[in-house]
């Protein structure tokens, strides 16, 4: 029996709405403190499932100055802006849109350039634009939205690739592999970096790669995800109970 340590703060809510609620709370209060500190929220968002109901509701929250945030995306598709594989369409219908962000402050991957390693540099030279550096010089964030996939991935950092290892880059193209796209993904030095972290998981497909993120020990190259237990801000889990096995 291996010892499992849920490190930072577990939210379980009683099933997807319930967690759409509780992330869109504190992706809330995070971005309004980061705002009232330092007069600007710079967030980087994960596409996928999970999130979009939690990014409806963020467009609602009160009492966000939408013009002082700042939206980047953890990781990209190679497809279009349009395409309904894109990370970029599913936030833009869902937050971005409704929230009435300004379009300079939206800040899309483009992950369907052709040369996805310049694609990576260029967008590496937008982060650090606008991200100012923390203290171990990556851009520090101030907000990082994180999924879990059923391999264990996070971002785009996928089990049995080099790229949860590279520590040199901010931004990094991924292969296409296992009948997915390429992509591009912000690299583990941001994700550590970021001042608040949440990890948001819905289903009992997710229970095992969680239970591999919060063993003590563990492969990286097995489970991606668990790169989140360097974070070095706060790190919240939002679940539901079938996520967390309690149901
Ligand atoms: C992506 C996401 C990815 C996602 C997980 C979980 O581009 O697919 O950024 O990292 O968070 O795959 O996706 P679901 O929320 O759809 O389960």
């Amino acid at each position: 029996m291996t010892t499992k340590v849920v490190p930072g703060l577990l939210i379980a809510a009683q099933d997807a709405e319930g967690v759409a609620r509780e992330a869109s709370a504190r992706m809330a209060r995070l971005i309004r403190d980061a705002i009232g500190t330092r007069g600007v929220a710079n967030i980087a968002l994960s596409g996928g499932e999970t999130p979009r109901a939690a990014y409806t509701k963020l467009a609602k929250e009160e009492g966000i100055f939408w013009n002082k945030v700042r939206v980047f995306w953890v990781d990209e598709r190679a497809v279009p802006a349009g395409d309904d594989r894109s990370n970029y369409h599913h936030a833009k219908e869902s937050l971005i849109d409704p929230a009435k962000i300004p379009a300079d402050h939206v800040h899309r991957m483009p992950a369907d350039e052709k040369d996805l390693d310049a694609a990576a540099r260029e967008y590496e030279q937008i982060l650090t634009k606008h991200v100012p550096k923390g203290p171990r010089g990556a851009p520090q964030l101030d907000l990082v939205i994180l999924g879990i996939g059923e391999d264990g991935h996070t971002a785009s950092l996928f089990p049995g690739l080099p790229t949860v290892d590279i520590t040199d880059k901010f931004v990094a193209a991924v292969p296409a592999h296992d009948g997915l796209e390429p992509r591009l993904t912000l690299t583990v030095p941001v994700i550590e970096e970021t001042r608040n972290a949440i990890v948001l998981a819905v289903g009992k497909k997710k229970q095992d790669p969680l239970e591999r993120v919060w063993q003590t020990s563990g492969d990286l190259h097995v489970t991606p995800a668990r790169i989140v237990r360097g974070v070095r801000g706060s790190l919240a889990w939002i679940i539901d109970k079938a996520a967390g096995g309690l149901s």
